[in-house]
């Protein structure tokens, strides 16, 4: 369906839909934006600098990217890597929380304001206020921190994210 979907205008400059990856009974999910330029390319998401990044915090973390799944808000690139628009994200909404319900975690990792906002548009505060404070998504655990684009501009916040990811592998006992 998302492969075919042209519910919003960003259908019209993608290359390919970027619907997501992992183990489909994964216990842990890393929820982002959405794909820039090496993602639009590849179908595949977090595969760019971003993504390197992603998998090195996902093996820190002990897993492996393969025992996890990665998904982001939109499932098509926003031209230019601009964040995408309310009126997409909405048009979008329908697949991420099929998406989140099919595979039904035990935690999502939410990476960044974007899908901070998407996930809880009625919270008070921006991911700076809100990352490394526990909150529940329909009934599952969310632990949202910084994305790692933006871990790439400001390596400071890498603490930060550190404590953050160290509180989940806490839930899984690592
Ligand atoms: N940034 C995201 O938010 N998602 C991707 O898939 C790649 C970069
Ligand atoms: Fe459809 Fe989402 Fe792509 Fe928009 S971003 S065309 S809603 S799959």
């Amino acid at each position: 369906t998302v492969a075919e979907c042209r519910r919003c205008r960003l259908c019209e400059t993608r290359r390919n839909t970027v619907f997501g990856e992992g183990d489909t009974r994964a216990r842990l999910m890393f929820f982002g934006e959405g794909p820039g330029a090496d993602e639009d390319m590849q179908g595949r998401p977090f595969v760019g600098r971003a993504g390197e990044l992603l998998t090195r915090m996902i093996n820190a973390m002990q897993f492996q990217r393969s025992e996890v799944y990665i998904a982001n808000t939109v499932k098509c690139r926003p031209p230019g890597n601009r964040n995408p628009e309310p009126d997409e994200t909405e048009a979008c909404r329908a697949y991420a929380r099929r998406q989140i319900e099919l595979l039904s975690p035990k935690v999502i990792v939410v990476l960044g304001a974007v899908p901070f906002r998407f996930l809880f548009p009625n919270v008070y505060g921006g991911i700076r206020s809100q990352r490394g404070k526990w909150m529940e998504y329909r009934g599952i655990r969310v632990m949202p921190t910084y994305h790692p684009a933006y871990l790439l501009r400001t390596p400071e916040a890498k603490a930060d994210v550190w404590k953050d990811l160290q509180e989940v592998m806490a839930v899984f006992g690592r």
